[in-house]
């Protein structure tokens, strides 16, 4: 299946490509959540491609209406996972694909076509980059660690939401190397993977930032957790933390303080 997926995946980044390079018509979902016709073209592709070869599995897309589809068998697609950067010409967006098998991670892509950067991972296979085995970073000093986070676009409209991205950043920037905020969740979690980052924390991701990315960073040795340090629930937890592995507790205990 994963072979079929990287060759539809890689059709669709055609049309990803052309789009970067084009005038876009960008509709508002939200104050700050872009949408263009790229995003709608490409998921349309994909879905008809993945629903006329993949007759096993419903299909949850992030500009379709899912309201009616049961996550168990799915493929999980985001058509563009950093629209502010692809509308803004900033190379770091990507095509994500989360397949699963009763409600379990079963295949993950990350494709940036734009950097010709493709991440694939297949459960209990391990994770590359194009043919690169991908291992998460060993370094366990939290002081040394270079960490990865996201701004929900909630944050333009809930104060609460503002106030704990404010809040985190003071308490976490001054305990690490730095921290990065590049805009595509699918493709922090997968430089988590390849050892870029040590660690990644972000609030009010949904399935379809993710769904490819948590296996892939599972498979390269990494972890995946809510602030609990329980097993992360894209569907319904607030905030995703993933590390290497040697820095998640006290990632976990500054996010909780
Ligand atoms: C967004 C990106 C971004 C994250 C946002 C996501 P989109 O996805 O992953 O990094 O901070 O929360 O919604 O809207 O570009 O597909
Ligand atoms: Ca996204
Ligand atoms: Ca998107």
């Amino acid at each position: 299946m994963i072979n079929k997926l990287i060759d539809m995946v890689k059709d669709a980044g055609v049309i990803f490509k052309e789009g970067y390079n084009s005038k876009k018509y960008i509709e508002f979902k939200g104050k700050k959540d872009l949408v263009t016709q790229y995003d709608k073209n490409i998921e349309k592709f994909l879905i008809e491609q993945f629903s006329s070869t993949f007759k096993d599995f419903n299909i949850i897309a992030e500009e379709s209406d899912n309201s009616k589809i049961k996550f168990k068998d799915s493929i999980i697609i985001d058509p563009i996972d950093g629209t502010t950067n692809f509308v803004n010409k900033v190379p770091h967006c990507a095509i994500s694909i989360g397949v699963y098998i009763e409600k379990k991670p079963y295949i993950g892509i990350v494709y940036n076509p734009v950097l010709n950067e493709l991440y694939r991972a297949e459960a209990g296979g391990g994770a590359y980059l194009n043919d690169i085995l991908l291992e998460v970073s060993d370094d366990d000093n939290f002081q040394t660690s270079l960490i990865s986070t996201g701004f929900p676009y909630t944050s333009a409209t809930n104060s609460d939401d503002l106030n704990w991205v404010i809040k985190n950043l003071k308490k976490i920037l001054p305990k690490c190397q730095d921290i990065r905020r590049l805009g595509s969740a699918s493709i922090d979690l997968c430089m988590v993977a390849n050892g870029v980052y040590e660690g990644y924390y972000e609030i009010n991701l949904k399935p379809w930032d993710v769904g490819a990315g948590m296996l892939i960073l599972q498979e390269a040795g990494g972890k995946v957790t809510n602030a609990y340090n329980k097993p992360y629930d894209m569907f319904n937890d607030r905030c995703i933390v993933a590390s290497n592995g040697k820095i998640h507790d006290k990632l976990i205990s500054y996010l909780k303080d």
